[in-house]
């Protein structure tokens, strides 16, 4: 049997300032949760300058007692709670897009915008339930202290999620990444933590919170992370009239081998990660050659509705090209789109069709 050639373990930066990067995934169970200095960033403006100590939350909207907290106030007063989750970039597979035609201004993010930590901080929903949630309010909404040029105006980084997710108890307000606390480039001293929604809803650097009785008017909620299919002709980069993005779509993505690799003919070892959405695990992950004979992968690090899970096939690969492709299937028997065509969309956001992948077996 031939290992597949090792991915790269080189950091992929894709701006000047280095505020996007990420590193390739490794699909062992010690990178399951990944290291700080793997996890992939994002961010669309620097990193603001935060003094902990003069650092203050500020919740407000349709609330009955608008709150201000500090850092100790927050962690000395609520539930503390850890969980693991991965979290995806709305960009990951843009790249394959590339191949449908150009998409001026996005990043060309290809496999490496998705990063599963354990996060630490304290429930939203104890929080929230502190201020008083006022009867009308439907979205929290969370505002960064970064402050982002878009149009002419200066404003922080921020968007919405739907009220039931914040008191699921499943969102957090987090002070730690994998026990220590977050970096200034993952959001020093607080961010948002939204398992299973896109990383967007995930604001760093948080400053406020507000209860909203409509969805967030910040441009990345109402201009950018909306999934629009139509190009408008007057403006072709205009994405306003989308549906926007919430939860992750179902994924899964082979790691290795990488695209354009030479594997020894034979039996090879095909891995990668898989992860369901809307709370639905993953329940299968199946692997093909294009001849579309579909063999069950083994899911080697199994994970929960709101990580990754690791697999792993082996497929009897002839001397010759071969293009690979993975799909999966979750809890409730949904699957993945088979063509790029049918998930493409004018950003290049969440794009879920069958991961496939072009390699030479000599
Ligand atoms: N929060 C703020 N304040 N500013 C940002 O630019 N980027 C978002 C989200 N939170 C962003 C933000 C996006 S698009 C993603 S994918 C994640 O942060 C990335 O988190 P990370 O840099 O910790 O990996």
């Amino acid at each position: 049997m031939t290992q597949p050639t090792a991915p790269a373990p080189e950091r992929l930066v894709h701006d000047d300032a280095g505020l996007n990067s990420g590193t390739w995934p490794v699909i062992t169970p010690e990178h399951f949760i990944t290291r700080v200095e793997r996890f992939f960033t994002r961010s669309h403006a620097p990193i603001p300058a935060i003094d902990p100590a003069a650092w203050r939350l500020d919740i407000g909207g349709l609330v009955n007692r608008p709150g201000r907290f500090s850092l100790a106030e927050l962690t000395g007063t609520f539930p503390a709670k850890s969980l693991d989750a991965t979290l995806v970039c709305a960009g990951l597979r843009r790249a394959e897009f590339l191949s449908l035609g150009p998409l001026p201004g996005e990043l060309p993010w290809g496999p490496e915008p998705v990063s599963t930590g354990t996060w630490a901080g304290v429930t939203l929903d104890a929080v929230l339930r502190a201020v008083g949630v006022k009867a009308g309010a439907r979205y929290v909404e969370f505002t960064g202290l970064d402050r982002v040029e878009r149009e002419g105006r200066h404003f922080g980084f921020g968007g919405s999620i739907d009220l039931d997710k914040a008191m699921s108890g499943e969102a957090l307000l987090a002070t730690h990444l994998n026990g220590a606390p977050l970096s200034p480039m993952h959001g020093f001293p607080l961010r948002a933590m939204v398992p299973g929604w896109i990383g967007a809803r995930s604001v760093k650097w948080l400053g406020r919170i507000d209860l909203r009785e409509a969805p967030s008017e910040n441009y990345f909620q109402s201009k950018a992370y909306r999934s629009q299919r139509e190009i408008n002709p007057d403006k072709p980069l205009d994405v306003s009239q989308g549906d926007p993005l919430g939860m992750v779509p179902l994924n899964a993505v082979i790691v290795d081998p990488i695209a354009g690799a030479t594997v020894e003919a034979g039996m090879v070892t095909i891995r990668g990660w898989a992860m369901g959405s809307a709370n639905r695990p993953v329940v299968s992950v199946e692997l093909s050659t294009e001849n579309l004979d579909w063999r069950p992968a083994r899911i080697t690090v199994p994970g929960t509705a709101w990580t990754w899970s690791f697999w792993e096939a082996t497929l009897p690969l002839p001397p010759g090209p071969h293009i690979l492709a993975v799909r999966a299937t979750d809890s409730a028997g949904t699957t993945m789109p088979a063509e790029l065509s049918e998930t493409w969309n004018v950003k290049g956001y969440a794009n879920n069709a069958w991961h496939r992948v072009a390699i030479v077996a000599a």
